[in-house]
Parts: structure tokens; C-alpha cells; sequence
């Protein structure tokens, strides 16, 4: 008996203690990641992302719209998240990086980065297609339905392998 009630309050430990690190990252935007990620040798990510749809998508929406969670959600990373996991990202950049690849105020730092390992124990996400489904869903009142390959194709930014 003893000995399971220890073990259970470990395992509380151990979740606590993940909830509070999962909640302790924040938003930096994009312009963030691109003093690091807009050099063509390895790739312009940002302004690779700059050109796509994601980047605009706070453009399609007008008036009232552009406040209102129920568009937000979908349309921008900083709308739809709570304001104290917000640190220097804005609402108007849109869907940015931190949509696919969790929130950057943990693993941004050059020596985190240089490791995928390092990096996603500190909240980067190497996104795949359920990452894309939160949002290109039937829930999407313009929803045009979702293809992985082809609309991965449309947005994808990889690092040009050497030769
Ligand atoms: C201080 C510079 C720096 C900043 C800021 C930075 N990165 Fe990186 N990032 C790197 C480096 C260096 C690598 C290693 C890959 C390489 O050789 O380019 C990397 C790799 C990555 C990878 C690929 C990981 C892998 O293992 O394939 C992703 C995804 C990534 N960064 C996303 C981001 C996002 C999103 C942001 C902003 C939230 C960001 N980075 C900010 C320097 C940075
Ligand atoms: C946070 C929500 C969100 C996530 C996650 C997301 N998208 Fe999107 N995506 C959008 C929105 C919103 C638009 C429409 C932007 C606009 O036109 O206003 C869009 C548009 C697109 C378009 C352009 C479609 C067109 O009509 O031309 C492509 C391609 C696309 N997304 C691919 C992807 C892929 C691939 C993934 C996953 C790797 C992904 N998206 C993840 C929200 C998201
Ligand atoms: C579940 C996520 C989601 C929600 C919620 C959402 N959108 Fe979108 N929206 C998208 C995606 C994804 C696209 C891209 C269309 C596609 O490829 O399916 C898009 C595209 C659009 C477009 C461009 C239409 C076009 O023909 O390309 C407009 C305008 C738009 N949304 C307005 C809104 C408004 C207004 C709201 C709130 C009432 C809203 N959206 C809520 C995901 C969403
Ligand atoms: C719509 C989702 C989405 C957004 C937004 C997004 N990425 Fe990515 N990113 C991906 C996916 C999916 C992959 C890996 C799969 C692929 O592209 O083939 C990836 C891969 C990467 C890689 C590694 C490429 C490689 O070859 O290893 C880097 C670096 C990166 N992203 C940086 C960024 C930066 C910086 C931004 C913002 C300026 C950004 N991403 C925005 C979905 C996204």
C-alpha cells in the first residue's frame, strides 16, 4: 500500500511536471526565426512562408471578423492562443511558424536549434499531416478540402541537402 501511494504521488510529480513545462513556452513570431531562417543557402524559410497564403491568412478576413475567436482560431497563431503565452508575436502575422512548429521561446537559441534532439525536448514540433488537419477542416466554412502531398507542396521550405 505504502509503497503504491509513493509511486502514485511520483507519477503525479511526473505529470505535474510536464503540464508545467508544456505551459511554460511562448510565441516570438516569425520575424524571430527569421534572423536565422532567411538565408538562401539553408533555405529562406521565412520568406519562403512569406509568399504562402499562411502568412496572409488575416487579409481574408474583414471588420469584425479579424476580433472574433470563432475565425481567429484557424486564421491567426497569436489569436489563438492565451495572452499570457504570448511574448512578442502578432496577431496579423497570421498562421506563422509557431502553428506547426510549437511555440520558439524555449528552443530558439543557436545551440538548442543545432540539435533536433535538444530542440524538441524543448518544444519544437517536426510537424506531419495531423498538425495541417487542426485546421483544414470540415469545421473551415470555406473548406476546400485536403490533400497532404499536394498542399504540402505548396508550403514546404526544406533545408537543400549538399551534393
Ligand atoms: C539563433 C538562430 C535561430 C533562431 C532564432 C531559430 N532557429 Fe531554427 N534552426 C537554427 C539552426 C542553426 C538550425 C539547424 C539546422 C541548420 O543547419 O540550418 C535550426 C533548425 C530548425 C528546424 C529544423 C530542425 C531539424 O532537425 O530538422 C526547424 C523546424 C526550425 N529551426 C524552426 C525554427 C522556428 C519555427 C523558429 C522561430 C520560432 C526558429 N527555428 C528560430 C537556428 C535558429
Ligand atoms: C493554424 C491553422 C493552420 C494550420 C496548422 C495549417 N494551415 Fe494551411 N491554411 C490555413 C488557413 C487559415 C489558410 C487560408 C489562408 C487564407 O487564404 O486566408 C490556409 C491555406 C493553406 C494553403 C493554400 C490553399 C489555397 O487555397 O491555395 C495551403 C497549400 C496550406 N494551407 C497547406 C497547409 C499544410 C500542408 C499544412 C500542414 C503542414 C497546413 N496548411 C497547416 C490554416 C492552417
Ligand atoms: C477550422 C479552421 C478554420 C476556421 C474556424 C475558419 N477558417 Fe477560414 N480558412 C481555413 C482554411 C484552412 C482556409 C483555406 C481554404 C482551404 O484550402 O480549405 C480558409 C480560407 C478562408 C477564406 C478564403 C476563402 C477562399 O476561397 O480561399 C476566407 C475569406 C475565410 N477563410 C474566412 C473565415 C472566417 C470569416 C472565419 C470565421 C467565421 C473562418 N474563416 C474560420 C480555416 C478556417
Ligand atoms: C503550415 C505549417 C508550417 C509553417 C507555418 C511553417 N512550417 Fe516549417 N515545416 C513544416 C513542415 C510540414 C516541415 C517538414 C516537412 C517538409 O517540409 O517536407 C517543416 C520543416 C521546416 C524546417 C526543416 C527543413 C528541413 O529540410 O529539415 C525548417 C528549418 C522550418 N520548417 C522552419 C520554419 C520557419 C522559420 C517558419 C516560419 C517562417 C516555418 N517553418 C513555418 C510546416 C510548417
Amino acid at each position: 500500500m505504502y509503497i503504491k501511494s509513493i509511486l502514485f504521488a511520483c507519477f503525479l510529480l511526473f505529470l505535474g511536471g510536464n503540464y508545467l513545462t508544456a505551459q511554460e513556452y511562448e510565441y516570438i513570431g516569425a520575424a524571430k526565426c527569421k534572423m536565422c531562417h532567411n538565408k538562401a543557402a539553408t533555405g529562406a524559410q521565412y520568406k519562403q512562408w512569406a509568399s504562402t497564403k499562411h502568412a496572409k491568412a488575416m487579409e481574408s478576413l474583414v471588420g469584425d471578423e479579424k476580433k472574433d475567436p470563432s475565425c481567429l482560431k484557424c486564421h491567426s497563431t497569436a489569436g489563438a492562443v492565451s495572452e499570457d503565452l504570448i511574448a512578442t508575436i502578432t496577431v496579423k502575422e497570421g498562421v506563422s511558424c509557431e502553428s506547426c512548429h510549437g511555440p520558439g521561446s524555449g528552443y530558439k537559441s543557436k545551440s538548442v536549434m543545432q540539435s533536433r534532439e535538444k530542440s524538441m525536448a524543448k518544444g519544437l514540433i517536426m510537424p506531419t499531416e495531423a498538425v495541417c488537419l487542426e485546421c483544414h477542416n470540415e469545421e473551415s466554412p470555406h473548406y476546400k478540402g485536403f490533400n497532404y502531398e499536394e498542399y504540402l507542396e505548396k508550403v514546404t521550405h526544406p533545408i537543400p541537402t549538399e551534393e
